[in-house]
């Protein structure tokens, strides 16, 4: 039941003040809450009230209710910002460690959220080396669930995009699930490398952690941001560089992760093993780079719609069929199975 207190009970100055002590969160960060951990305060014609009181349950209908009634802005106190990042890391945690147990889709589904809203975390704070280890620690141990259920593939990716997640906080993981389905469907790979590359995937924008989220929505960054957007790849190698464990040749991958795509090109980014304009990198990094060309493309965004899969496999003909016609054409046969095949 959403509790809610008349914003005519509080002073002027209350309010006021109420203001100068909240922070924003996002509707998501109240999935899987059951016992609420802080007050959550929305806004109503410009003034702030409480919506949901501290140790409320927060079921889908409570969600809902909130979305319905356009109550996406939502507000804390500041002070109590650590409470409820604490309340979702527990609960990744405890999930992490006992992914194999109960209904698999269920706990799927619960995992791909709370990791994402972790991974926001530690884009908010990419230095914290509690919130990075849990996040690889939780990507690691998905990585494993996602080889021993690639049934689950389809209804997990269909049940996150209805999430809505931001997009920047999605966009490693939707990658890296294709990258992982296509890796498993080579057969070319053992668990440890699938493992390691899912990991890498999913790590590899980290860097652009540098650039505020709500800078991304507008795409009117300044020309300072543009280079620091540009270097996003070697910043994710100077963020994680011993601080998670990942071999020297997948911090490679990462420094050349934009080798294959266009944005290379948009970016004036070329990798600074090579000469301009020269692709220095291997096949796993064409894997990882056209997987987030394609993902990214079939996802709207909020400056741009959807493509469709043909146009986004169009492109990744382009960008790497002549080099790896073999293993473009697994890739064209796995999202035809992954889309189409009943
Ligand atoms: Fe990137």
């Amino acid at each position: 039941m959403v509790q809610l207190r008349s914003s005519q009970s509080m002073s002027l100055i209350e309010r006021n003040h109420l203001a100068f002590q909240l922070t924003s969160i996002s509707v998501r960060e109240l999935l899987f809450v059951t016992d609420l951990p802080c007050d959550v305060y929305g806004i109503n014609d410009g003034v702030f009230e409480l919506v949901l009181k501290r140790r409320s349950y927060i079921n889908k209908e409570v969600i809902k209710g909130l979305i319905q009634a356009g109550r996406f802005e939502l507000f804390i106190n500041h002070g109590e910002r650590q409470k409820l990042i604490t309340y979702h890391q527990d609960n990744l945690r405890k999930l992490t460690r006992s992914l194999s147990v109960g209904d698999p889709l269920e706990k799927g589904k619960k995992v791909l959220n709370l990791l994402t809203i972790n991974m926001e975390y530690l884009y908010k704070d990419p230095t914290n080396d509690e919130t990075l280890s849990l996040q690889y620690q939780s990507a690691k141990n998905l990585a494993a669930f996602l080889a021993a259920n690639v049934d689950l593939h389809e209804p997990l990716y269909k049940s996150y995009i209805q999430m809505k997640h931001h997009f920047i906080f999605a966009q490693p993981l939707l990658s890296s699930l294709f990258l992982l389905g296509v890796l498993k469907m080579s057969h070319l790979f053992n668990a440890k490398d699938i493992e390691s590359l899912f990991i890498t995937s999913y790590f590899k924008d980290i860097g652009m952690s540098a650039i505020p989220t709500e800078k991304y929505d507008q795409m009117e960054i300044s020309d300072e941001e543009k280079k620091l957007l540009s270097r996003h790849a070697m910043h994710s190698v100077n963020i994680l560089q011993g601080r998670i464990q990942l071999g020297p040749q997948y911090l490679t991958i990462i420094e050349n992760h934009h080798s294959f795509s266009l944005l290379a090109k948009d970016l004036d980014y070329f990798s600074p093993a090579g000469s301009k304009g020269e692709v220095v990198a291997g096949f796993e990094t064409a894997l990882v780079c056209v997987m987030d060309v394609i993902a990214a493309m079939i996802s709207g965004r909020p400056f741009r719609p959807a493509s469709n899969l043909f146009d986004s496999l169009e492109l990744v003909k382009a960008l790497i069929a002549e080099q790896y016609p073999q293993e473009f054409k697994l890739i064209v046969t796995y999202f035809k199975n992954f889309f189409f095949k009943k």
